[in-house]
């Protein structure tokens, strides 16, 4: 148990559905001085949850507070540039949900603040953390799969129906951040097709397709449309394949001995072999609380401005892809 003047002294604004799981672990990680809801009936009922934080409905509480340290971001997502470039210049670390900004010249604003005040900027990739994603990417680094051609991710239900983001602002940002991550490269295309079938302007089904400079290539359904409860990211190596399965309770990672190969008697025929399917031991600790971990650790130590950069990379594809999207629906 850390003495009680080391931990990172946190302020943390919106309290809604998302925003109370996060202040729990901000709460029994770090110093928990302020919360912060737009909504009086949500401050009330936090307040009475962490008596020792102050409460308040204005952020600039928070930010002119000069021993506050960090702030953490749960607001919706049109807010969340806003906020965190107002702490930021508030002198503040800031742990902000994801999407930082919708568009890429705000998130490049932030993250050139964020650097010039040497200040921590995290964006709220919870999958990153996720032990079953470090073992996807320990598989791809390490070669077990061998060359990675295409990744794949299926993140369907049938959902909350958002209406001021659409499935891929929402939903696509988890699994982009993870295929970023998992191939290490920017792509080169981004194209995106859907429609919007409930609220004029806001997809609820998008299909993703990205092509990357080393020719992998990766593909997403994103959708709150479907009879399907899917949260799956698969990667197919040369060698073996990996199916990371946030819906299974034990077997989260499974890698399948499944791969093409070119036997010499075969003359250049192609054939498929099929071995062993296995699944790694994979760590049962809860994926919020190691990104809180990550972000206070961050503060503390300092970085150099990783976490920024690959939330910078996430917005400008989503941004591209947005942009195709909208080509595609003719807006
Ligand atoms: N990482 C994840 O897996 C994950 C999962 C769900 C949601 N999220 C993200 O978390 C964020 C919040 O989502 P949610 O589902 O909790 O939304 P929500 O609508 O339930 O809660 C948002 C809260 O913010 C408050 N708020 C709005 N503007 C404010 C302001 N200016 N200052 C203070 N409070 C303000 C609202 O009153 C509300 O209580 C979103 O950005 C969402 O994308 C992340």
């Amino acid at each position: 148990m850390e003495a009680l003047d080391d931990r990172v002294r946190v302020g943390q604004a919106g309290l809604g559905a998302w925003g109370a799981n996060l202040v729990r672990n901000v709460e029994e990680l770090a110093d928990l001085r302020w919360i912060c809801d737009a909504d009086e009936a949500r401050e009330e009922q936090f307040s009475r949850r962490y008596p020792s934080a102050r409460a308040t409905g204005s952020f600039d509480d928070l930010l002119a507070d000069p021993e506050l340290e960090a702030v953490v971001i749960a607001t919706p997502v049109p807010t969340h540039f806003e906020l965190a470039r107002r702490a930021l210049e508030a002198g503040k670390h800031v742990f902000v949900e994801k999407p930082p900004a919708m568009r890429a010249g705000e998130m490049e604003e932030l993250v050139a603040l964020a650097e010039e005040r040497g200040l921590v900027l995290m964006p709220g990739h919870l999958l990153l953390y996720h032990p079953a994603v470090l073992k996807l990417k320990e598989l791809v680094d390490s070669r077990s799969l061998g060359d990675v051609l295409c990744i794949y991710g299926n993140r369907q239900n049938l959902g909350k129906i958002r209406k001021d983001e659409n499935a891929l602002w929402s939903l696509g940002v988890h699994d982009l951040s993870v295929i970023l991550y998992l191939v290490g490269e920017e792509p080169t295309e981004a194209w995106a097709h859907g429609n919007s079938f409930l609220t004029p302007g806001v997809e609820d089904v998008v299909f993703c397709y990205l092509r990357f400079p080393s020719g992998k290539i990766a593909h997403m359904h994103l959708s709150w449309l479907d009879p399907h409860k899917m949260r799956k990211i698969t990667v197919v190596g040369l060698d073996k394949m990996a199916v990371f399965d946030d819906m299974e309770l034990e077997r989260k990672v499974t890698v399948y001995e499944k791969a093409p190969e070119q036997p010499t008697h075969t003359y250049g025929e192609w054939r498929t072999r099929t071995g062993d399917i296995f699944s790694p031991k994979i760590a049962n600790d809860e994926p919020l609380r190691l990104e809180v971990s990550h972000f206070l650790r961050l503060v503390r130590e300092g970085g150099d401005g990783a976490e920024a950069r690959d939330g910078l990379a996430v917005v400008r594809t989503l941004e591209r892809l947005q942009r195709s999207l909208d080509e595609a629906n003719g807006s």
